[in-house]
C-alpha cells in the first residue's frame, strides 16, 4: 500500500498557544496545569516538533477503494455503519500517531494539542464553509445540543417552539431548558404520514405554528424515526424575514440538530439559515467516534455552558472544557479531509442513490411500507420500514441471520431502519430489497 505523508499539526502557523486559555488568569482559577504560556518549540520552518502523521493513501475515485479504507466485515452488507462510525484507516492512523504521542511525552503534545485542535476546526469550516471561528468542538450531537438549548439565554414566559419528531436529546434539553429559565416548550406535528411529507406542509405546519412569544425554534434537520428531511433554508428564511419586523429582544434564535443531515446532504452550513447546529461526526461522516462539532452563525447568544479550556474567542468559548479524549479529536481533520478528497457531493449523491434505490425497491411489497419520504427533496440517507406483524428487533436479527445489518428506530413507535452510505454498496440493495420482502 502507498503512503502519504502530512504534517500532523495542521494548526501550524498560527500564533502559537499563547492565549488560548487567556481567560484562565486568576490565582483561583483551576486552569490546566499544561496551558501553553507560550508558543511551544517548533522547527525552523515554524511547524511544531509533532513528527510526521503517515496516513494510508487511497483511490477516491473508486468506490471499491474508498469501502476498503474502512475494517468493517465484508461479509455482512452494513446497513446501520452511520449510527456510530467505523474508523477509517487515515482516522486510525492518525488515532495511533497521536495516542502514541501522548502516551511518550504527555506534557509537550497536550501544548501542540492546542494547535491541532485549531486544525481541526479549520478542516470542519473548510468541509462545511464558512469560518474556523463558527466551529465549536464537542464530543458528541447531544453535547452540541446541550451547549445552544442550555446556553441561549430564555425568560419566563419566552416560548420554545419544536416538533413532536425530535430525538430524546433534543427533548431532555429543551426539558432542563425549561426548568432552568421557566421558558415553555410547545411542540407542533409537521406530518401525520411520513411517507406523504412534502417541503409545503412541512414549511406551512412549521411557520403557522410560530407565535409572538417565540424566542426560539428548535427542531432537528432529519428525523431518525422517519428519516423524514425538513426544508430547514425555507424555515431559515422565513425566520429571517419575521426577525427584521422584531425588536432585537424579541427576535427568534433557530436550532437545529444537523446529525442525520450532516455528511448525508450536500450543503454549506452558513447557506442553511439556522443559527446554530449541533451534529456528531461520528456517524455520517465516519470520523472519530466521540466527537462532534456546534455550528454558529454568531455565538452572541450563547453563554458557555460548561466551562472552556480552548480560549475566549467565538467558537472556542463554546467548546466545552476539560480533557478529552484528545487522540480521537485531533483526528477528526483526517475525516473531513477524507470526505473532501472524494468530494462531499460524490459521497451523498452515493448515498442518496442507494437510498433511492432501496425505497423503490421495497415500494408495492405486500406487507411492507416504506415510512421514509421517496422524493430526496424531504429525505436523506435514512430508509424506515415498517413490516406487517414483525417487531423491527426480530426484523433486524432476521436480517443479520442473512448477512444484512439494519436497526431499529429507539422510538416509541419504532420501525426497521436502513442507511446505505458509502460503506454499502448499490449492489448490496437488491439483495436487501429481497431479504426484507422475505420477512412477511
Ligand atoms: C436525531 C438524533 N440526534 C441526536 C442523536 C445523538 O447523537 P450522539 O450519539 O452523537 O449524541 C441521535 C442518535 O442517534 C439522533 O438520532
Amino acid at each position: 500500500m502507498t503512503t502519504t505523508t502530512r504534517r500532523s499539526v495542521l494548526g501550524a502557523g498560527l500564533a502559537g498557544g499563547a492565549g488560548l486559555l487567556a481567560g484562565c488568569s486568576s490565582d483561583a482559577d483551576p486552569a490546566p496545569a499544561t496551558a501553553p504560556t507560550r508558543s511551544p518549540p517548533t522547527t525552523p520552518s515554524g511547524t511544531p516538533t509533532t513528527g510526521d502523521l503517515v496516513v494510508p493513501d487511497f483511490d477516491p475515485e473508486d468506490w471499491a477503494s474508498v469501502r476498503a479504507q474502512f475494517p468493517l466485515d465484508t461479509g455482512l452488507a452494513q446497513f446501520a455503519a452511520y449510527v456510530l462510525s467505523p474508523h477509517t484507516a487515515q482516522v486510525s492512523a492518525a488515532i495511533a500517531h497521536h495516542r502514541a504521542r501522548l502516551d511518550r511525552d504527555t506534557d509537550t503534545a497536550l501544548h501542540e494539542g492546542y494547535l491541532l485542535e485549531e486544525g481541526v476546526r479549520r478542516a470542519a469550516a473548510s468541509y462545511v464553509g464558512g469560518t474556523a471561528d463558527q466551529i465549536a468542538l464537542t464530543d458528541s450531537t447531544t453535547m452540541g445540543i446541550a451547549v445552544m438549548y442550555g446556553g441561549l439565554d430564555l425568560r419566563p414566559g419566552d416560548e420554545i417552539l419544536s416538533t413532536t419528531h425530535d430525538f430524546f436529546s433534543t427533548e431532555e434539553a429543551l426539558r432542563l431548558a425549561e426548568r432552568r429559565t421557566g421558558a415553555v416548550v410547545r411542540r407542533v406535528t409537521l406530518y401525520d404520514d411520513p411517507a406523504a411529507a412534502t417541503v409545503d406542509q412541512l414549511t406551512t405546519r412549521l411557520l403557522d405554528a410560530i407565535g409572538p412569544r417565540t424566542r426560539v425554534v428548535g427542531v432537528t434537520w432529519v428525523h431518525s424515526s422517519t428519516g423524514v428531511r425538513l426544508p430547514i433554508a425555507a424555515y431559515g428564511a422565513a425566520i429571517a424575514d419575521l426577525n427584521r419586523e422584531r425588536d432585537a429582544a424579541d427576535r427568534i434564535t433557530f436550532c437545529v440538530d444537523g446529525v442525520h443531515g450532516f455528511g448525508a446532504v450536500d450543503v454549506d452550513l452558513p447557506d442553511l439559515g439556522c443559527d446554530f447546529l449541533a451534529t456528531g461526526t461520528h456517524k455520517w461522516l465516519f470520523g472519530p467516534r466521540g466527537t462532534g462539532i456546534v455550528w454558529g452563525r454568531d455565538w452572541t447568544p450563547l453563554t458557555e455552558l460548561i466551562p472552556t479550556f480552548s480560549g475566549p474567542q467565538d467558537g472556542a468559548r463554546l467548546s466545552p472544557g476539560g480533557y478529552h479524549d484528545f487522540e480521537h479529536r485531533w483526528s477528526l481533520s483526517e475525516a473531513f479531509a477524507f470526505h473532501e478528497r472524494i468530494g462531499r457531493d460524490r459521497v451523498v449523491a452515493r448515498t442518496v442513490e442507494q437510498a433511492t434505490v432501496l425505497k423503490e425497491g421495497l415500494t408495492g411489497i405486500e406487507g411492507v411500507t416504506v415510512v421514509t419520504p421517496l422524493d430526496p427533496e424531504v429525505s436523506a440517507g435514512i430508509v424506515c420500514v415498517d413490516v406487517r406483524g414483525m417487531p423491527p428487533a426480530n426484523a433486524v436479527m432476521t436480517l443479520r441471520e442473512g448477512g444484512i445489518v439494519a436497526s431499529a428506530t429507539p422510538y416509541q413507535q419504532s420501525y426497521l431502519r436502513l442507511g446505505p452510505s458509502i460503506v454499502t454498496s448499490p449492489d448490496e440493495v437488491g439483495p436487501a430489497v429481497s431479504a426484507v420482502a422475505a420477512l412477511v
